[in-house]
């Protein structure tokens, strides 16, 4: 074989294999980074429940510190029509909680006083709220003992 008309070839594969499989590297290296900032930078609205809401309002009955979640979502389903209006009126409640506002018949916030206010980001105020309106389960709709 002519070497002259080889050498630029071996030049070129050398090149090919030595650059693709650093461009993968990066491109592999970048993508695990934006699915880790993902992760730490939006947490999941049940990421955020756990964190913020579980301590107080079980998913279900029996109820801990506050109504359980569903009986939660079930009054919100009731009293507005849909889940953009629930959501604002939620995030409107978490950041300064006031009786006139509230979902709940009187005596549920005698027996468990006002809820403290939330001191979260707007962003994490939506989307924990918009998990509360998923989490309608009608099973409970009409469930006494709610609150036991
Ligand atoms: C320290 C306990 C506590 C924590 C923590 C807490 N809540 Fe509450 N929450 C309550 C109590 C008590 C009530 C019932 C009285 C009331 O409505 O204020 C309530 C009521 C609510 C209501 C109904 C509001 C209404 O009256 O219309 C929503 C919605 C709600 N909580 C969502 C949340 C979410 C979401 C979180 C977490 C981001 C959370 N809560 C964290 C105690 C808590």
């Amino acid at each position: 074989m002519n070497m002259k008309r080889f050498f630029p070839l071996v030049i070129a594969a050398t090149a090919a294999f030595s650059t693709v499989p650093s461009f993968l590297h990066t491109t592999f290296l970048q993508s695990a980074r934006a699915a880790e900032n993902t992760v730490s930078d939006q947490l999941s609205g049940e990421q955020l429940y756990k964190r913020n809401c579980e301590v107080c309002h079980s998913m279900r009955p029996p109820a801990k510190a506050a109504p359980p979640i569903v009986r939660l979502a079930s009054r919100y389903r009731m009293l507005h029509g849909n889940k953009e209006d629930a959501v604002n009126a939620m995030v409107s409640f978490m950041k300064t909680p006031d009786a006139s506002k509230s979902v709940l018949m009187p005596h549920v916030i005698e027996r468990f006083g006002l809820m403290p206010a939330m001191s979260l980001p707007d962003e994490e105020l939506e989307n924990v709220a918009g998990w509360l309106w998923d989490q309608y389960d009608p099973t409970y709709e009409k469930q006494r003992g709610y609150y036991r």
